[in-house]
């Protein structure tokens, strides 16, 4: 069953141990995000590691959560995963991609690892490859981009390692843990992830 590629599986009834699979990896498989996915979300939204980068500043809980999925649920510019751990089927982070323009065929990427127990073991970089393959392989996309935190360096590092090439930096975009901060514009294009993926 392991598929080291972004891939849709096209069998999932056929699997065995894994929830509602949209994609799946050798570690990790992302899936559809279910209203009571609520609970640890709210949970990470209020660690500001994660809160913070989505651009959430205020406390949440476990309603406001479940009304933050309905709202991405609904928006036609973003398509949001769980990622789960293939071992238990733990949902441990989420990965989405928004500002999808069909037009530019472009569209911008977030990832956050909420248990920070899971951080620095693969999961984070997994999770980036399969959606980069659902970017550039099912939506047919040109290119993908995001912004970072400089001082971000494991997410720094987890796009390097995927091909992101830094385009540009906005000074002092950021204010986070009390300071500016720069933030970085990274992007790959579709023809980069190809080469890279040997296609
Ligand atoms: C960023 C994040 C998604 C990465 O996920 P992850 O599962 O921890 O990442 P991985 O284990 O796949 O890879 C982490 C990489 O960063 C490296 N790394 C981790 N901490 C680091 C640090 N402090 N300095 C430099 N490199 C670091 C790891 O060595 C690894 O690189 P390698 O594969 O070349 O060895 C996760 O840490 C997270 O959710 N952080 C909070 C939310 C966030 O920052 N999201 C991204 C916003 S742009």
């Amino acid at each position: 069953m392991v598929q080291a590629d972004a891939r849709r599986i096209h069998a999932p009834e056929a699997e065995h141990g894994v929830k509602n699979p949209y994609l799946i990896g050798a570690k990790v498989y992302l899936r559809p995000l279910e209203p009571e996915d609520a609970v640890p979300l709210s949970a990470w939204l209020n660690d500001p590691a994660v809160g913070e980068i989505m651009g959430i500043r205020r406390p949440s809980h476990e309603e406001s959560a479940r009304r933050f999925l309905a709202k991405s649920a609904k928006d036609p510019r973003q398509v949001g995963f769980g990622i789960a751990l293939r071992r238990d089927d733990r949902l441990v982070g989420t990965t989405v991609l928004h500002h999808i323009s069909h037009q530019r065929r472009s569209a911008a990427l977030g990832v956050a690892v909420g248990a920070p127990a899971v951080r620095g073991r693969g999961v984070g970089t997994e999770a980036v490859r399969l959606l980069l393959g659902y970017a550039f392989e099912t939506l047919n996309l040109n290119r993908v981009w995001l912004h970072v935190v400089a001082s971000n360096e494991a997410a720094r590092r987890v796009y390097a390692n995927l091909g992101f090439v830094h385009e540009g930096t906005l000074r002092e975009e950021a204010w986070s843990a009390g300071r500016y901060e720069n933030v970085l514009v990274m992007g790959l294009l579709r023809g980069e992830w190809e080469a890279r993926s040997g296609r």
